[in-house]
């Protein structure tokens, strides 16, 4: 065992993850129970993790509110079952704590989609704009922002900028566009994309709507704009989990990552979800990159305390200035 863990933390930054046996016959549900007990640890997840990491998880939330719990538990260890973005932006909000993610190589095309070092010579270009920045972005790409905003409070976040001022919005083209629509407020956009929700088939859609006419279409603004134009519904994922339990509809199609449909059918029982095919045959649906989080992998890194979220004090306090000011507007909108 000794040897195992030696040799899995001299791996640990070439694998991303403590690649050791664990014993099938361990309950590890109750084993991660225990150690959040023991260690004074919280477990924030997001929406995209599989089922199980759902079911232990002390939060469940959209990334605004992964990112409220971050900074306000007063729990010793953070377990963030998520991407890296989201546990580096608890490690920016929470530097006394310790993050964990249970594996470092959890990433997100969106967020590597912006090179902090093209965005600075892009921003270069608009010296009179203001940037504001999708919470799925590096530390470097915060420290280049003004103000953070999430897909639930992307609106009010531009609503409170004066009107006569021009505004860079990044990484993501498609929340960008929805946003340049919804606003009216005329925004240059960094050109990123999510690989997710991309490859969603606008043509399979349509066809399962046709066998299924009663289900609405509800999406996630990631999407690309001829996707979002036939959405009933369009929000975060928390905004598209409470729609389906206020709305009286029965079927819903569902375009964005599978995961929220674990809490969709918990909360609704009686309803049906379908996931939004994608263009090809594969299962694209599914997020590669949170989908790399598994149970194994989170009740290794509760035990053994790695792989650990660490970051430069210098980078950390320039990201936390415009996260500071997202959590501000959203808590004087009541977000
Ligand atoms: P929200 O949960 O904030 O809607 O974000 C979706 C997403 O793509 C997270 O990676
Ligand atoms: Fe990134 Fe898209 Fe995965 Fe979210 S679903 S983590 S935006 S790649």
């Amino acid at each position: 065992m000794f040897t195992e863990l030696t040799e899995a933390k001299k791996n640990l930054q070439k694998k991303g993850f403590l690649d050791m046996e664990v014993d099938v016959r361990l309950d590890l549900f109750a084993e991660i129970e225990r150690l959040k007990k023991e260690k004074n640890a919280i477990i924030l997840a997001h929406y995209y993790q599989e089922p199980d990491i759902q079911d232990v998880a002390d939060y469940i939330g959209d990334s605004l509110g992964l990112s409220q719990q971050a900074a306000k538990t007063d729990a010793d260890i953070i377990v963030f079952a998520g991407v890296h973005f989201m546990a580096e932006t608890a490690k920016i909000l929470s530097p006394q704590k310790k993050v964990l993610l249970p594996d470092l190589k959890a990433g997100c095309s969106l967020a590597d989609s912006a090179p902090p070092e093209l965005f600075a010579r892009f921003k270069a270009q608009y010296p009179d704009h203001l940037v504001i920045s999708y919470i799925n972005c590096s530390a470097g790409i915060k420290a280049l922002s003004d103000i953070i905003c999430t897909s639930s409070n992307a609106e009010k976040i531009i609503e409170a900028v004066p009107k006569d001022q021009p505004i860079i919005f990044a990484p993501d083209r498609n929340l960008g566009s929805y946003l340049v629509k919804k606003t009216g407020r005329d925004m240059v956009l960094w050109n990123g994309a999510c690989m997710v929700h991309e490859i969603f088939s606008l043509e399979k859609i349509t066809k399962l709507k046709v066998r299924h006419p009663n289900a609405k279409i509800i999406a996630h603004p990631e999407c690309e704009a001829p996707v979002l134009a036939i959405a009933d519904f369009i929000g975060s994922t928390t905004g598209l989990l409470k729609f389906t339990q206020r709305d009286d509809a029965k079927e819903y199609i569902v375009v964005t990552e599978t995961g929220i449909l674990h809490q969709m059918q918990k909360e609704n029982p009686d309803k049906t979800f379908i996931p939004a095919p994608p263009n090809n045959a594969c299962a694209c649906n599914d997020c590669p990159h949170m989908k790399l989080n598994t149970l194994e992998k989170l009740y290794l890194c509760m035990e053994y305390e790695q792989p650990e979220i660490t970051m430069d004090e210098q980078l950390r306090i320039a990201a936390k200035r415009p996260i500071d000011r997202m959590l501000e507007i959203s808590a004087q909108a009541g977000l």
